[in-house]
C-alpha cells in the first residue's frame, strides 16, 4: 500500500465507526495525535443505541458498517464502540485478516493499577458488561480489587439527543455513579465512547472527592499510531487530510456528526 495518490494507498482514510455520535470522542483523539491522516467517520445512527440489542444483532450491524468502510477504501478500521468491539472484533479480524482493525480496550487495567481504595467503577452499556471482553479484562487485572460494573442507563440516548448538559443528564449520571462512590470507588472507567460527552456532568457529580475518571480514547489513538508505523501505513508527510462523515441514518444526522466532530477539535 505505498502508492502516493491522494486518497488511496497510504493516503487512504482511516475508517472510524460507532453506533452513533459516541465514536467522535475517539475521532478527536486520533485527529489530535495524527493530524495528517484522512478520517472517514461512520456513525450508524439508524440502529443506535446498540447497547441493549442481542449480541448477534450487534455483530451483524458491525459487519455491515465495516463492509461499508472497507468498500470506501479505508486502510485501517477503528471500531470506536465498546459494544461493537465486545460483540464483533474477533469476527471482524477473522473476516479481514489483512486489514488492521483497532477495537476499544476497556481501561480497567490502568484503573486497577492506580486505585488506592481498591474499588473501581466501570460504566458501560448492558451488552458490553455482559460480554466476555469486560469480564475477561476485569478478571485479569482486577484481582484483589472490587470492580463494580454499572450500566449507564439512558446515557447514550441523552448524548444522541444533544441533552448531555441538562439537569436530566445530571440526575441520570448521579443515579449510576453515587452507589459506586458510596462503595468507595476512586476510579471510574468510561466503558462506552458516548460517555466522555457527559464528562462535565460526571465531574460535577464526583466534585470534592478524590476520584479519577478514566477515558481510554487517548490510548486507542496511540494504538492507531503504533499500528500505522508497524504496517508502514502513515500518510505522506504534509498530507492535507480529508475528513468525511457517513451514516446509515439521514442527511440531517450526517450533518450533526460533522458539526459535532468539527466543534470538538
Ligand atoms: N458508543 C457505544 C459504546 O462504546 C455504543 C453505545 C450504544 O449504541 O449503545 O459502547
Amino acid at each position: 500500500m505505498n502508492d502516493k495518490v491522494n486518497g488511496t494507498g497510504n493516503n487512504a482514510p482511516i475508517g472510524v465507526y460507532d453506533s452513533g455520535l459516541g465514536g467522535l470522542t475517539v475521532w478527536r483523539e486520533i485527529r489530535r495525535l495524527l493530524p495528517e491522516e484522512s478520517l472517514m467517520y461512520l456513525g450508524d445512527g439508524k440502529n443506535c443505541p446498540y447497547g441493549s440489542r442481542p449480541r448477534g444483532e450487534v455483530q451483524a450491524l458491525a459487519d455491515a458498517a465495516v463492509a461499508d468502510l472497507v468498500g470506501q477504501g479505508c486502510k485501517m478500521i477503528v471500531v470506536a464502540c465498546n459494544t461493537a468491539t465486545a460483540a464483533a472484533i474477533d469476527f471482524l479480524r477473522a473476516k479481514y485478516a489483512d486489514l488492521p482493525i483497532v477495537g476499544m480496550e476497556p481501561a480497567v487495567k490502568p484503573a486497577c493499577l492506580h486505585t488506592r481504595s481498591g474499588v473501581v467503577g466501570v460504566l458501560a452499556t448492558e451488552r458490553s458488561l455482559d460480554g466476555d471482553l469486560f469480564r475477561r479484562t476485569a478478571a485479569k487485572y482486577g484481582q484483589g480489587i472490587e470492580v463494580l460494573m454499572v450500566p449507564g442507563r439512558g446515557f447514550v440516548e441523552l448524548v444522541e439527543a444533544d441533552r448531555e448538559a441538562t439537569p436530566e443528564a445530571e440526575a441520570c449520571v448521579r443515579a449510576a455513579v453515587e452507589p459506586m462512590l458510596a462503595r468507595g470507588a476512586d476510579q471510574i472507567v468510561l466503558g462506552c465512547t458516548h460517555y466522555p460527552f457527559l464528562l462535565p456532568v460526571l465531574e460535577r457529580v464526583v466534585a470534592g472527592r478524590e476520584v479519577t475518571i478514566v477515558d481510554p480514547s487517548p490510548a486507542v489513538a496511540r494504538r492507531v499510531a503504533q499500528l500505522l508505523d508497524e504496517r508502514a501505513l502513515r500518510a505522506t508527510p504534509g498530507h492535507a487530510p480529508i475528513l468525511t462523515f457517513r451514516t446509515f441514518a439521514d442527511e440531517t444526522y450526517r450533518r450533526r456528526l460533522e458539526t459535532k466532530a468539527l466543534a470538538s477539535e
